[in-house]
């Protein structure tokens, strides 16, 4: 495997899981797989556990591990081909690229929707210019438009703790003070549709996530009635993608323990951070059904499992 951009990047997503379950009994197995090899981090936005999870998923496999952020660290980087550089940017994007490339044998990138230009932001700029130009692969730690180390976990939490071949998977919109990308829900919605479950999301009106992504998945806008008999409710704000980057209170949405009784004794789940009874209230996160931490904890699966992958190629 080349790079890890995306969902589409995992060719079987059943025999992935099965593979990062297996890991995950002994993750120190490969430990000589990384000898020597170097894993470079970018970070253009913050992290707990996607920066703690790839390092320590980098370390089990042997390998060194270098950090940067960008953000107050690194030069302001130019994306745009033959601008002149006469404002703030200091480098183009395809000078770090190669330089980069030359310091480390695997690449991880963060860099967040800015919320403002759907286009650029759906254009995947910073992502799509490191694949160009770097001359080693490339991992995907969130982009503008997704997060697949998150989703591949998911997968691999929902298959750990599925009671039923098909579950009923529920991905609902929660409030949130500030407008958040839609990275999550996404790869989210990507992945489950590469699962065997029965699916619904729902999000008030105007919420809707771009329909290239949603294809056929049925969307409910009432709450209430998509978490009735949920095996999992996977919890997630996002800001309009029609309405772009714009978002909305709307505390109706929070996740309680009454709604959660709705479900079949439902497992909630969150890729955190989470607000604290703003999106989810106290009871439901602190429950026996809440697998967040898990959840968190096999973040670092994932990215081996990435890593390994690449490796091995
Ligand atoms: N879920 C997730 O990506 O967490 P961080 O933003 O802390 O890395």
């Amino acid at each position: 495997m080349k790079n890890y951009f995306s969902i589409q990047d995992i060719d079987s997503l059943d025999h992935w899981v099965k593979e990062a379950i297996e890991l995950k009994k002994d993750p120190l197995a490969n430990q000589n797989l990384g000898k020597n090899k170097t894993l470079g981090l970018l970070f253009f936005n913050p992290s707990l556990r996607t920066r703690l999870s790839t390092q320590k998923a980098a370390m089990n496999l042997g390998m060194n591990i270098i950090v940067m952020n960008f953000t107050g660290e690194g030069w302001a980087l130019e994306y745009e081909d033959g601008s002149i550089m006469n404002q703030g940017d200091s480098e183009q994007v395809k000078e770090a690229a190669q330089v980069v490339s030359q310091y480390c044998d695997v690449l991880a990138i963060r860099a967040f929707a800015k919320l403002e230009d759907k286009e650029e932001d759906y254009e995947e700029k910073v992502l799509k210019s490191f694949i160009k130009y770097a001359t080693i692969p490339i991992v995907n730690m969130e982009s503008a438009t997704g997060h697949p180390l998150q989703a591949l976990t998911d997968a691999i939490t929902i298959t750990e703790h599925k009671n039923e071949n098909k579950p009923k998977i529920v991905l609902s919109w929660a409030p949130h003070p500030k407008a958040l990308p839609q990275a999550v829900a996404n790869s989210f919605v990507e992945m489950v549709q590469r699962m065997d479950a029965h699916f619904v999301i729902t999000h008030p009106v105007g919420f809707e996530l771009a329909s290239q992504i949603t294809k056929e998945v049925p969307i409910d806008y009432n709450q209430e009635n998509a978490l009735k008999d949920a095996d999992f409710v996977y919890v997630k704000n996002w800001s309009s993608y029609h309405d772009y980057g714009k978002t909305s209170d709307n505390p109706g949405w929070k996740i309680t323990s009454e709604k959660m009784s709705l479900t079949n004794n439902g497992k909630f789940m969150h890729c955190l951070p989470v607000r604290r009874n703003v999106v989810v209230e106290d009871a439901v996160l602190d429950s026996e059904n809440s697998i967040v931490i898990e959840q968190a904890n096999n973040r670092t699966y994932a990215a081996q499992l990435v890593l390994k992958k690449i490796l091995e190629d």
